[in-house]
């Protein structure tokens, strides 16, 4: 038998990953920049073992059916291939979120499995080979590898798509994220499904791309000049810009919800207010507010006229991907 666990934290995308060039490889159009967070986490562990007859995936301590142990196959798949490896394996993952507030994350529970792998197998990968198989997993958990902030380069084949850390000199120890939970309801449409679609249909697609790298190369330099408002604006911007492409989909859709586009109000009210904080959202009605984390508590007193305490969960900027040496009672 061979076992490995990790944990790897949840990252929120600043400049979105969105649309892919390559399905079975996960490469991406366009480069993106990430935030990973401390209150979002899996730990997963891994076992290759003889006596298995199926692969068998546990979420929080629950038997999963056989259409979310697909997903997981499907990577395992790719491992056992890799590694010329016929054993199936037994996956044990628990998400750390502070609520039960659906904020179950693909990014970190890819990345864990692919390190809990590595570890299993004693593959002795770098970072960089970590990043690149955590995403043939999920896209964004080839940031969730890395700790603070992380650009994913699209690349262009297997060997050249992978995330790194922007040098920041922990400016991102002064940051925070707000999370604002408007919704709890499985999403209608899967990251996956909506952006590939996008990719497909949506005239407003090209448009996406002609401005992302020019959003990605102000949000590094926000990041080295250390500007909050730039980096802020530029996130919010580059966030609205995406969800603006779902709009000119066909079929169209969206991921807001009302509650959604209040939270953007309140945010550009607070703004007003003198209170620097913007918006960003992904593939769910949730929205996630950065703030300098100076200005978190009047944040939150803020939006607490608006929301209640459970739907307010803060961030602060969160470390890569770790190796947990597996304890011999774990084991067997
Ligand atoms: O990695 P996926 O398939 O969960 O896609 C993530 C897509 C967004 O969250 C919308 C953007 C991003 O860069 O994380």
């Amino acid at each position: 038998m061979y076992a490995g666990k990790a944990r790897a934290y949840t990252n929120i995308a600043l400049i979105k990953y969105w649309g892919k060039k390559d399905e079975r490889l996960i490469l991406p159009m366009n480069s993106s920049l990430s935030l990973t967070l401390d209150a979002f986490y899996t730990e997963t562990s891994v076992s290759f073992d003889e006596t298995l007859t199926e692969d068998v995936f546990f979420l929080d301590g629950k038997k999963q059916d056989l259409k979310q142990t697909a997903k997981i196959s499907k990577f395992l798949d790719l491992i056992r291939q890799k590694q010329q490896l016929t054993l199936f394996a037994k996956v044990d993952s628990q998400n750390f979120v502070p609520t039960a507030a659906g904020l179950a994350s693909s990014a970190s529970g890819l990345a864990a499995l692919a390190g809990a792998c590595s570890e299993a197998l004693n593959l002795q990968l770098t970072e960089t080979e970590l990043s690149r198989l955590a995403r043939l997993g999920s896209g964004s958990a080839c940031r969730s590898i890395f700790g603070g902030f992380a650009e994913w380069q699209k690349g262009d084949s297997d060997q050249t798509s992978f995330a790194h850390v922007i040098p920041s000199d922990k400016w991102e120890d002064d940051l925070a994220m707000l999370f604002v939970l408007v919704d709890d309801g499985i999403k209608d449409i899967s990251s996956r499904d909506g952006m590939k679609r996008t990719v497909e249909t949506s005239s407003f697609y090209p448009g996406w791309l002609e401005n992302v790298e020019t959003d990605l190369a102000t949000a590094k330099q926000a990041i080295t000049e250390k500007d909050f408002n730039k980096l802020g604006e530029v996130t919010e911007a580059n966030g609205l810009r995406m969800h603006g492409t779902t709009l000119a989909a066909v079929p169209p859709f969206t991921y807001w919800s009302p509650e959604s586009l209040n939270v953007m109000q309140l945010v550009r009210l607070a703004r007003k207010e003198g209170l620097p904080c913007y918006f960003t959202m992904d593939a769910g009605p949730n929205v996630k507010i950065l703030v300098e984390k100076k200005n978190l508590s009047a944040l939150k007193e803020f939006l607490g006229k608006h929301f209640a305490e459970h739907q307010l969960i803060a961030a602060y900027a969160g470390p890569g991907i770790e190796m947990i040496p597996i304890e011999r009672s774990e084991e067997l």
